[in-house]
């Protein structure tokens, strides 16, 4: 399932999904590429990005690994366990690079990025290492690794956004979309990989970010999630010959996008706590399309260990900029990421985040437990002194209150009308239609005697739920 926040496409659904995308003619295929991919939705975004690299190239696409010539995975560092399903996957392709010779293994994203040149060094199944920032130069790298060379590329960039190349929309369903406003991360929260692999923060050029959204429009499109780490602090600024610079907020860049039509819904994601501002909530409440709903990440309830992992905000902070939220949108909806058993954490800070679950009543959340990654603030100073099974039992906890939390926020929805943007048929049924509220909560419903499809918007009363999803009925 393609999800918003950052971290939802770890569902497994998403996971290691191959692409295809359909333009080129099978006959004119130089070779034929197959792309995996894993991690947050800028990794997703970054491998569209890499079929159009390598589409212009004349690499095609296919769904089929067996007949790929080139094998890529564009990998995830955030948590161990993201990295282990990486290396069981490399060890599969083992065989069929015995089966096929010449069969080319890449390594592409945060993970290739981390590991730099040991990939090759350990691994002997990879032949090519490819950083965020180094994909314009895997043509290039393919090329050398042809020769039998092993070809790696890490250099990590301030300037590259790859403002200029049209992603090629894999997998879509043809109604939303990704789109990379930034790229980085200059905060240093400690127990983060991120700021390692993908280098310091940059803003993508405000017109070719509204183009793209302006042609995916035009393409039948209307949904676009605007992808950053950390989107609040989005800023781009110009000089133009003689005329002054300007420069584009992340306010600014919403309210031009959410002109473009007003069937065209906006959203974004990640928010730090700490840079969302009035403006951006304002701008919010100003236009119906952009939707509802901020993705607010709390990591944790305790100040004292906000402290320690760097996030810049106390607990009463992160509760008044919560009370800001729904004093601007009661409508709003928020989802949070939260972390349990960080180095020192104790049945006290497992409780303030419990309470602060509670207090932000979130809709939904995103939940793990701290996973130390080499290299990081945290796994410099703290000892990771949390046991395993204490962390998974605080999680479970957690898990716990989240599902509580998001039924009874179903539950309140009973009985009111929302627009709902139709995404498709529902799984279980062709005579019932799913598509999203403005607070990104999935309703299903039947089609009844209605002429819609997928892309139309229709009003539905919501009539029963479960933690999950809302049923419910057209209205006129
Ligand atoms: N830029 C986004 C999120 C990036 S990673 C933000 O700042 O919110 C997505 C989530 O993974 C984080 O919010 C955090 O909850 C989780 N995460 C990051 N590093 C982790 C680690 N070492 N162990 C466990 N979870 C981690
Ligand atoms: Fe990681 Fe913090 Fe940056 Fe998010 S804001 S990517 S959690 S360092
Ligand atoms: Fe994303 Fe994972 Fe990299 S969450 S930024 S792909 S470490």
């Amino acid at each position: 399932m393609l999800d918003l926040a950052t971290n939802k496409v770890h569902d497994e659904n998403r996971q290691g999904e191959a692409y295809a995308p359909f333009e080129l003619d099978p006959n004119s295929y130089k070779k034929r590429f197959y792309i995996e991919s894993y991690g947050c939705a800028m990794n997703f975004a970054d491998s569209e990005v890499v079929a159009s690299i390598l589409n212009k190239e004349g690499f095609g696409a296919t769904r089929n690994v067996e007949e790929a010539d080139l094998i890529f995975l564009n990998t995830c560092s955030i948590r161990e366990k993201a990295e282990l399903t990486v290396r069981k996957r490399l060890t599969e392709f083992k065989k069929l690079k015995r089966a096929r010779p010449g069969t080319l293994v890449g390594v592409l994203g945060c993970m290739a990025e981390r590991l730099k040149s040991k990939f090759l060094e350990e691994e002997k199944l990879v032949d090519i290492v490819v950083g965020p920032d180094a994909y314009r130069t895997l043509p290039g790298l393919v090329e050398e690794a042809e020769t039998g060379q092993k070809a790696i590329n890490v250099l990590l960039s301030r300037e590259e956004t790859y403002a200029d190349i049209s992603p090629v929309r894999l997998n879509s369903n043809g109604i939303s979309a990704f789109v990379s406003i930034m790229r980085g991360c200059n905060n240093m929260c400690s127990f983060c990989v991120v700021p390692f692999t993908r280098g310091r923060e940059r803003s993508r050029e405000a017109a070719s970010i509204i183009n793209e959204c302006k042609d995916l429009f035009e393409q039948g499109y209307r949904e676009v999630t605007l992808l950053g780490q950390n989107v609040d602090s989005y800023y781009y600024t110009s000089a133009n010959g003689n005329e002054q610079s300007t420069a584009v907020t992340f306010a600014m860049l919403l309210e031009s996008i959410a002109q473009i039509s007003p069937l065209l819904r906006i959203r974004f994601s990640t928010s730090h706590p700490k840079d969302i501002t009035d403006e951006v909530l304002h701008t919010m409440a100003k236009y119906d399309n952009i939707c509802k709903y901020i993705h607010l990440p709390v990591q944790s309830g305790s100040t004292r260990i906000l402290q320690m992992m760097n996030r810049t905000y106390t607990r009463e902070w992160y509760m008044a900029k919560v009370d800001r939220i729904k004093q601007i949108m009661p409508d709003c909806s928020i989802s949070a990421d939260i972390i349990t058993g960080f180095c020192t954490e104790d049945e006290q800070d497992h409780q303030d985040t419990i309470s602060i679950m509670k207090y932000a009543q979130y809709d939904y959340s995103y939940m793990f437990f701290y996973s130390e990654r080499p290299g990081t603030l945290a796994q410099r100073r703290y000892a990771d002194d949390v046991p395993e099974e204490v962390k998974k039992r605080r999680l479970a906890e957690v898990i716990e209150t989240q599902n509580r939390l998001s039924l009874e926020s179903n539950k309140r929805d009973i009985g009111k009308v929302f627009q709902v943007l139709i995404e498709s048929e529902s799984k279980k049924s062709d005579q019932q239609w799913m598509g999203r509220s403005s607070q990104y909560k999935v309703f299903v419903f039947p089609k009844g005697n209605y002429d819609l499809a997928p892309g139309s918007y229709v009003n539905v009363r919501a009539t029963d739920c479960t933690q999950g999803t809302l049923f419910g009925e057209i209205v006129d």
